[in-house]
């Protein structure tokens, strides 16, 4: 059924306008929502910690610059236009060696430090830009 007369939004959201709104490192913004998830955009520069997360795949997608995600077993680069989802169980660590931005989408109530009690964890009530 074709619905006609609703109400409703459709939002056109440019990801370089939504990282020029902030500079710090490794604090994800959510940009949008759906289906029970978060699109996030970040900036990321040095190392992550090594975590997993025991419910929730993640997706990263680089916009600009070079992102290594080490595993315990390998290392997969993921260059701009690329990539990459991380399965829930597996234990990784984000790398930037220089200045990388991505999109990060995965469910809400998803923490950035996965398992871990780190300084990197964002908050719970994460900044929407
Ligand atoms: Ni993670």
């Amino acid at each position: 059924m074709i619905m006609k007369n609703t109400s409703y939004s459709v939002k056109v959201v440019n990801i370089a306008d939504k990282l020029s709104l902030f500079s710090e490192y490794w604090n994800p913004k959510i940009v949008g929502e759906l289906n029970n998830h978060k699109v996030q955009v970040v900036k990321l520069k040095g190392e992550f910690v090594w975590h997993h997360h025991d419910n929730e795949d993640e997706l990263f997608l680089v916009i600009k610059g070079q992102l290594t995600i080490h595993f315990r077993d390998k290392d997969v680069q993921v260059n701009e236009g690329e990539f990459v989802i991380i399965p829930h169980p597996i234990e990784h660590k984000p790398e930037a060696k220089e200045e990388v931005h991505i999109v990060l989408i995965e469910p809400k109530g998803t923490l950035n430090t996965g398992n871990v009690k780190d300084s990197k964890l964002a908050s719970h009530n994460q900044e929407s830009i």
